[in-house]
């Protein structure tokens, strides 16, 4: 069995991040978001993976490649102009078996895949769609069942008014392949507001598989903020790279000077530096590289990689793209989101 990744989206909630790397690579906790993904389609057995790409794809290659380097196969099914979450699926059919699963290249799950494709099985659904319960459902597609765990309807983006369940579609999927048939060639759609009504509307089996675990879709600033502290509080259990300390990760070759300050949990990354009197953590991530200089303090926070924060900066609460530069007693406050390679003055705030 192989599976589609969708990982052609724009990522516009996430910018500025995403206007140099795509929101499928960004990184979760030091590692491209996919690496995530793809460990949970291998705890299922799956290793042939389908990357649907439109956006930015060439960054997507040049971190994966063929996937041989971590014992997968990973092919691209490239669209010329974006093509939707349907049409993005279709432009992979080529590609694929008789049973297909599909993730939105932005969530994250310790949902059992295994479990979801044997049920899928046993119930010969069409289509079984994986649904969380969530506190704000109207941010995303409400999928209504009846009480036999088949789905009924999709409202995908509601407005309030409209909000009748609190269960909305997860962005997993198992289809039959031959399904597919239903979607058209080359043309941009839906596969929430097209495919999956079509399917229902020619009476299909498509079957509900309620997920009461961890779930997130990280595509948008305070999600990808909250999936680093799940991560880090041990909340969600995806592998971190380095060495587990002091209830935090020190990678190798990162150096924390005698009286700098490191409150759990934390991870510093390859190659990154804290000098004396700097305070980081808790909930802060510094990616390879990174640069914290005396008496800075760096709370709930994601840095990405060479980012250096000059002496008695104060972070927190924020999201730094590669290479930014904090000057001085900067201030950088709740909700910030600064792009590659910005560089803040001396003294500057945001909050
Ligand atoms: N290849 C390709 N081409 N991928 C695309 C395209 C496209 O044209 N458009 C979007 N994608 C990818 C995105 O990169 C993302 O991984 C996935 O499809 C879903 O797109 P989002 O833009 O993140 O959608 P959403 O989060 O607003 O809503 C979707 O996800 C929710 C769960 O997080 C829907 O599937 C909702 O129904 C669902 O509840
Ligand atoms: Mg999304």
């Amino acid at each position: 069995m192989k599976a589609v990744i969708l990982a052609g989206g724009e990522g516009t909630r996430l910018r500025p991040l995403t206007l140099t790397l795509p929101k499928p690579v960004v990184p979760v906790v030091d590692r491209p978001f996919l690496r995530h993904q793809l460990d949970l389609l291998g705890q299922a057995g799956v290793t042939e993976v389908v990357f649907s790409v439109a956006y930015r794809p060439e960054r997507v290659q040049a971190i994966f490649g063929d996937g041989s380097a971590l014992g997968k196969k990973i092919r691209y099914a490239m669209e010329p102009t974006p093509l939707g979450t349907g049409g993005a699926v279709k432009n992979a059919e080529r590609y694929l078996d008789d049973v297909t699963i599909v993730l939105n290249g932005d969530v994250l799950t310790d949902v059992d895949l295994a479990e979801v494709v044997r049920r899928h099985r046993e119930s010969g659904a069409a289509a079984t769609l994986v649904l969380v319960p969530v506190p704000n459902p109207a941010a995303y597609g409400l999928v209504e069942t009846d009480g036999d765990g088949r789905v009924r309807r999709f409202i995908e983006k509601p407005q309030p008014d409209q909000v009748t369940t609190d269960t909305i579609n997860a962005g997993i999927y198992v289809l039959q392949t031959s399904t597919l048939e239903l979607m058209p060639v080359g043309v941009n759609h839906s596969i929430e507001r097209a495919f999956f009504p079509a399917l229902l509307g020619r009476g299909d089996h498509v079957a509900a598989h309620v997920h009461r675990g961890y779930w997130i879709d990280i595509g948008t600033p305070e999600k990808y903020l909250q999936v680093h502290r799940d991560v880090l509080n041990g909340r969600f259990p995806v592998r971190v790279e380095g060495r587990r300390v002091d209830g935090g990760w020190i990678h190798e070759g990162a150096v924390v000077e005698p009286g700098a300050e490191l409150r759990a949990p934390f991870y510093v990354g390859p190659g990154s530096r804290v000098s004396a009197q700097a305070e980081v953590g808790p909930d802060a991530v510094l990616a390879s590289r990174v640069r914290v200089d005396a008496g800075a303090r760096i709370r709930d926070s994601v840095l990405w990689e060479g980012c250096h924060v000059g002496e008695s900066a104060v972070i927190d609460g924020a999201l730094l793209g590669a290479g930014v530069r904090a000057g001085r007693h900067v201030v950088i406050g709740p909700g910030a989101v600064l792009g590659e390679g910005a560089s803040l003055s001396d003294y500057s705030r945001t909050a």
